[in-house]
């Protein structure tokens, strides 16, 4: 057995949970790594919305996709990942079954543009209070670059605030490793109601308005 890293679990456990016909997030295309794995995955009849703030993102997503032929299987959104809710169509909203964030930098790009807690925080609540009860919702956690420190602490807050009979929370982690690598939160709906989750979904939109 090989334990896998950050990235190699996030795509094992996505691949637990969907299959052909599906619809799923990627909610930072970056170049394009993860959105072909998932639009692999759903194909043919299935379909990735996927998205980024930066329009090389999309473009080198996009040149991905179509030498894989996988184009007609994704839509492509540029804008941020805490829109995607408001984008989606409710059909499109019930169907969905796995979303995924890589958060950090575009890799070989500029690198003060990363994800940041505030969006990312109210993307992670907004998909787990609209998308179905078992619908996982994978966070990698790069934390070594400026900023991401921060964020990681912010995603972490989140996922303590959260009540464990509305959802649970997964850490997935190489420990005593040398430098600090990525590690996997995944975040899963339970079913159970409570309004905890919705006063949550209204404190932390607050915050992302304001940045
Ligand atoms: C680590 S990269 C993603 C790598 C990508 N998943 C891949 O497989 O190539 C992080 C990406 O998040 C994007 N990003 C930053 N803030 C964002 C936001 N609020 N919404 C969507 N994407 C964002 C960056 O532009 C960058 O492309």
């Amino acid at each position: 057995m090989t334990l896998p890293k950050a990235v190699a679990f996030a795509h094992w456990m996505i691949a637990q949970n969907i299959r052909p016909g599906d619809t799923v997030i990627d909610a930072t295309c970056g170049n394009g790594g993860d959105t072909v794995f998932l639009a692999e995955a759903v194909s043919p009849a299935g379909h990735v919305h996927a998205f980024d703030i930066q329009s090389e993102a999309i473009q080198a997503t996009y040149a991905r996709l179509k030498k894989e032929s996988l184009e007609p299987h994704v839509t492509l959104h540029h804008c941020s990942h805490d829109y995607a809710v408001s984008v989606l169509t409710e059909a499109e909203r019930t169907s969905v079954r796995a979303a995924v964030f890589n958060l950090g930098y575009l890799p070989g790009s500029d690198k003060q543009i990363v994800t940041s807690a505030s969006s990312t925080t109210a993307a992670v609540l907004s998909y787990l209070h609209t998308f179905p009860p078992g619908v996982p919702v994978i966070v990698v956690i790069y934390h070594g670059h400026p900023g991401g420190n921060a964020e990681r602490t912010a995603v972490e807050n989140l996922a303590a605030e959260l009540s464990e009979q509305e959802v649970r929370v997964l850490r997935y982690s190489l420990e005593f490793q040398e430098k600090a690598p990525p590690y996997v939160l995944t975040f899963e709906k339970t079913g159970e109601e409570s309004p905890h989750l919705s006063n949550l979904v209204q404190a932390y939109s607050h915050i992302s308005t304001k940045g």
